[in-house]
């Protein structure tokens, strides 16, 4: 399926900015003349919201990582049936907060599932459908848990992940870095650290170039 409007996603571990990021990027476009739907994972449609409710609220649960990777693929499933692929079908630039490569990020690279058992559930789902664009907005750990655990985006509900222990937040980031190695034409990595300000310039001057905007 080829689409008929960019479909980009934005990556990163915790407190990586992401979100401040994308609703900044929306006006800029929308500035532009652009029609844009933003969205984030797990989560977008009402039925993978109340996934994301199981899956990120700090509770005792024990799921491993192939349990919270089938629940994930279903939520992916549902966002991409009822809203990713028709935004992009009316000509809509689609920004999506994380999508497949945080599964290969968080359950794989962080935990321990197979990353090819992650890229067999995608497949079964979304078949060949990827993302145009990849941005990985990249932090230390260190400073990006502080951010996550004591900023004013702070959600204590949802902490399951920031709480795992860090190990976990590096082994992800390094896996980040591993995918994009993998398919440097989608990937982009950006530097997090700097205000975001700095961020943001970065990320429209490579929208600009990769979309002749
Ligand atoms: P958020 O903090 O960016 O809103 O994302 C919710 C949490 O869910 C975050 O800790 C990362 C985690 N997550 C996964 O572990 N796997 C996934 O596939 C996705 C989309 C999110």
């Amino acid at each position: 399926m080829s689409n008929k409007a960019p479909f980009i996603t934005f990556e990163g571990g915790e407190g990586s900015g992401k979100t401040t990021q994308i609703r900044l990027l929306k006006t800029w476009l929308e500035d532009k003349g652009k029609y844009v739907t933003t969205t984030r994972e797990p989560g977008g449609t009402v039925g993978a919201e109340a996934i994301r409710d199981l899956i990120v609220q700090k509770r005792d649960n024990q799921w491993d990582a192939e349990t919270d990777a089938l629940l994930l693929m279903a939520a992916r499933r549902d966002h991409l049936v009822h809203l990713i692929w028709p935004s992009l079908e009316q000509g809509h630039w689609v920004l999506s907060d994380r999508f497949v490569e945080s599964t290969y990020a968080y359950q794989c690279f962080g935990r321990d599932l197979p990353l090819e058992k992650a890229r067999e559930l995608y497949r079964f789902i979304a078949g060949d459908f990827k993302p145009d664009l990849t941005f990985i907005l990249d932090i230390d750990p260190r400073d990006g848990l502080d951010r996550a655990l004591t900023g004013k985006h702070r959600n204590r509900n949802e902490e399951r992940f920031e709480n795992f222990d860090f190990s976990f937040h590096e082994n992800l980031r390094a896996g980040y870095h591993e995918l994009a190695k993998q398919e440097p034409q989608r990937f982009i990595i950006i530097d997090a650290a700097p205000d975001c300000e700095h961020v943001q310039a970065q990320l429209q001057a490579a929208i600009e170039k990769r979309f002749s905007l």
